[in-house]
């Protein structure tokens, strides 16, 4: 590894490095407050002290009641949880269908596909080149047995943001809970629960400079959802397991750090974001953004580079010490290309030819500047190599 390069991370959908604020706060717990926050005595109780704090925050952090905030290992388990968990409850009740948006996290499309197998009828509500699930399509898919609708807030890979109150209206008429993977908006921009209209919402510290391994399952008060682990009585006996202090510790300081700089931090990261396009877009012929620009989380460039192959420009930017990504973190490596673009109904050459940009806390405009500088050359070298091994 060449450590005289300046490297960029400009990763942070996939994760975020952790506030200094936070990181703090995770050592304080783990050194002071080591006891089982289920313990009787002084240790149990301060640690379930820790555990009050970051519920109250989290919950004003969405506008939520502390006793809705259901604290979990991240956004996996919380999708598993909110869609299992209603899918469990809702059966005895006929309900046997559920539907998702075709973009969705794997988190959700897996755990679909897993319920499909145990019987259950799904339907994935497709997406146009805007990359925003239109509510009359949601509406077409919705039937009287359907018992969860789940539409992910923004998206990981182009940044959309859904309409869900709309979604979420419509679902309800029909009489089916409805939940939302927001994973890659908490932090980013404000969400408030009962503005959306939803029932179950999904969040992850580890995308707004908190903890890997602590998350929320916010539960409207009032919704059947069936715990998904069974043990002990935590968390109000909807999930089993000794809680992970000091990672809830850092989530509840990273949701407070959101909520005293949600509106000027994403105007600071939306104008580097808007810097790099520009830069990119003016400077590198052949480009084009991905999904709505208008309808996006503030930190997330998704660009489409003709006659380049997506992974090779990632491998070069790499060299250059620039970290990007070529849509989700799971599927990177594989040379999958993008299920989101793909569902997007782009041709193939162009879901395979699109990296990903996502900027964060740390970001600076030098950051932005170094990339547009380097990323003509590379471009230019990839197509030349192309041009040289594949025949007009
Ligand atoms: C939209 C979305 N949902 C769920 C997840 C999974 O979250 P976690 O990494 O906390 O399990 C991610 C992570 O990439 C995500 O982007």
């Amino acid at each position: 590894m060449n450590d005289s390069l300046m490297r960029v991370y400009f990763d942070y959908n996939a994760t975020t490095p952790l506030a200094v604020e936070v990181l703090d706060a995770v050592v304080a717990a783990t050194r002071d407050r080591f006891g089982n926050a289920s313990s009787v005595h002084y240790f149990g109780q301060q640690a379930k002290a820790v555990l009050d704090d970051a519920r109250s925050a989290v919950a004003t952090l969405v506008n939520a009641d502390p006793s809705e905030v259901v604290f979990t290992s991240g956004g996996t388990e919380s999708d598993n949880f909110a869609i299992r968990g209603a899918a469990d409850a809702l059966e005895p009740a006929g309900r046997r269908h559920l539907v998702a948006c075709a973009i969705e996290h794997e988190a959700v499309l897996n755990t679909l596909k897993a319920l499909g197998r145990r019987g259950w009828r799904t339907s994935l509500v497709p997406v146009d080149q805007t990359g925003i699930v239109s509510p009359d399509r949601v509406r077409d898919l919705l039937a009287d047995d359907t018992a969860l609708v789940s539409v992910m807030h923004a998206n990981n890979e182009i940044g959309t943001i859904q309409p869900i109150a709309e979604i979420a209206r419509l679902a309800h008429e029909r009489g089916a809970l409805v939940h939302t993977d927001a994973v890659q908006s908490v932090g980013k921009v404000p969400v408030d629960v009962r503005a959306l209209g939803v029932d179950l919402l999904s969040l992850s510290g580890h995308k707004f400079n908190g903890p890997k391994g602590a998350g929320v399952l916010w539960v409207r008060r009032g919704t059947r959802v069936q715990p998904i682990l069974t043990g002990g009585k935590h968390e109000r006996n909807r999930r089993a397991g000794t809680e992970n202090v000091p990672a809830i510790a850092g989530l509840g300081v990273a949701a407070r750090l959101a909520i005293d700089k949600i509106a000027t931090e994403g105007a600071r990261v939306a104008t580097l974001r808007d810097r790099l396009e520009a830069g990119i877009l003016g400077s590198v012929p052949g480009t084009a953004v991905n999904g709505t620009p208008s309808m996006r989380v503030p930190n997330t460039s998704n660009i489409s580079f003709d006659r380049v192959e997506a992974e090779s420009l990632l491998i070069a930017l790499d060299l250059e010490g620039i970290a990007v990504s070529t849509g989700s973190a799971c599927s990177s490596g594989t040379l999958e290309p993008s299920h989101v673009l793909r569902a997007m109904g782009f041709p193939a050459h162009r879901t395979q030819n699109s990296l990903r940009f996502s900027l964060g806390l740390f970001s600076t405009e030098e950051e932005v500047d170094r990339v547009v500088e380097v990323l003509p050359r590379l471009v230019e070298k990839l197509r030349g190599l192309t041009k040289k091994t594949v025949p007009a």
